[in-house]
């Protein structure tokens, strides 16, 4: 079933599938935009809590993507100035948007404690995966 609950668990099997199998992502959460406001709010994740639950748009990574409509991948996350530290041992980062119906509705986040890990190979990855998702939202 499509409920909220329901929904939310199955993302959440996505970030830990993720997790666990590719050993450079050690963070990885579902963004989406938070009713009306400009601002993102976290639905679910796996890896440290974060102090971020609530991002406004245009703030650090993700915020950029909310308004960018595009991919932003980090591959140094201490040479960017609007970041949003999480954790002190995160070296890299990769955002991808979410769209559904063509409307930039969200985004995975990933943070890596490798530096410059992310390549093509995992946007294009991660364009499919957030594919995927949009079509059980
Ligand atoms: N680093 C992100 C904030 C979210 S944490 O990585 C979980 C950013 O700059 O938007």
């Amino acid at each position: 079933d499509n409920s909220e609950k329901n929904v939310t668990d199955r993302l959440h099997e996505v970030c830990k599938l993720l997790n666990d199998h590719i050993d450079y992502y050690d963070w990885v959460g579902f963004y989406f935009r938070n009713g009306d406001k400009e601002e993102l709010k976290l639905r679910t994740y796996v890896g440290e809590p974060t102090d971020h639950e609530i991002i406004p748009f245009g703030k650090g990574i993700c915020g950029q993507v909310a308004v960018s409509n595009e991919n932003f991948v980090v591959p140094d996350v201490q040479a960017q100035d609007n970041y949003i530290a999480c954790s002190f041992t995160v070296k890299s980062e990769i955002v991808i948007p979410l769209f559904k119906d063509g409307e930039n509705i969200g985004q995975i986040d990933i943070d890596s404690e490798t530096p410059d890990p992310f390549t093509e190979k995992d946007e294009r990855f991660l364009e499919f995966v957030n594919q995927e998702v949009a079509k059980i939202l």
